[in-house]
């Protein structure tokens, strides 16, 4: 473990699938049930609000039931115990490492709790229904929140912070993605690019899976506290 000062953790849907939130790609996954052209495109909701307004409303109600699960909690123990640069980029919308208590994290493809009103141009956070077309809480408009969602043709939030936190790691892990969707997807080739060691947690081989110097292969409520426990007992 020596060497290792600066960590870069990229998470995706995986992380958060012990604790009952679904993932994108797979037999149960949220794509099969929906298209991606009809709720994650701006295209969509400029064709049909209501309808992708309805759909992220509803996953943003189902935050209420789920909790952080071991995985999300190691990362924030580790957060809070790391001497060196850390950060923990999430491809998540949810608010499990928010809620684990994660610190030193970027959700690169937006936050369900957030609003983005297109007539002011603010963020605000946001629990409820954006269906109901309710007023910006920063300028008081009505009907012009949109989801504060990175859909598909966007840009993702932080590149900049990203990659200039890749080219600095010493250790990247990706833990719970397919390696399917870029800009994310690339990261492990960035961060080998620059000679960082690369270590992967999934349950199966994600697509980017021979970039990885390690990959580990099992649930991440398994893998993650060890790994966590493990680099901390040598810090
Ligand atoms: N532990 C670890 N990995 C798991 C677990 C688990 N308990 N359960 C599932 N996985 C793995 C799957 O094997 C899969 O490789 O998590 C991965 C989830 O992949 P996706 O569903 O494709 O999710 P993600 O990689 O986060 O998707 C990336 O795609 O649709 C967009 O914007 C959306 O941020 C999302 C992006």
């Amino acid at each position: 473990m020596e060497n290792i000062n600066n960590i870069v953790i990229l998470t995706g849907a995986g992380i958060s699938a012990e604790s009952g939130v679904a993932t994108f790609r797979g037999p149960d996954g949220l794509w099969e049930g929906h298209r991606v052209e009809d709720v994650a495109t701006p295209e969509a909701f400029a064709r049909d609000p209501d309808m992708v307004q309805k759909f992220y409303d509803e996953r943003r109600a189902k935050l209420d039931a789920v909790q952080p699960n071991p995985a999300h909690q190691a990362l924030a123990e580790l957060d809070q115990k790391w001497p060196g640069d850390l950060l923990l980029v999430t491809q998540n919308v949810d608010d499990l490492h928010d809620r684990a208590g994660s610190q030193r994290l970027l959700h690169m493809h937006g936050e369900l709790r957030s609003a983005w009103c297109l007539a002011c141009g603010e963020r605000s956070p946001f629990a409820g229904k954006m269906a109901l077309d309710p007023a910006c809480p920063k300028c008081d408009q009505f009907g012009h929140l949109r989801p504060d969602i990175v859909w598909f043709g966007e840009m993702p939030y932080q590149m900049e912070r990203i990659e200039l936190a890749l080219a600095q790691c010493d250790l990247f892990v990706s833990i719970g993605t397919s390696g399917a969707v870029y800009p994310a997807a690339g990261f492990v080739q960035s961060a080998r690019h620059y000679g960082a060691r690369t270590l992967e947690m999934n349950l199966d081989p994600s697509e980017g899976s021979l970039y990885f110097h390690e990959s580990r292969m099992g649930k991440a409520g398994d893998l993650v506290p060890v790994w966590v426990e493990d680099l901390l007992t040598n810090v």
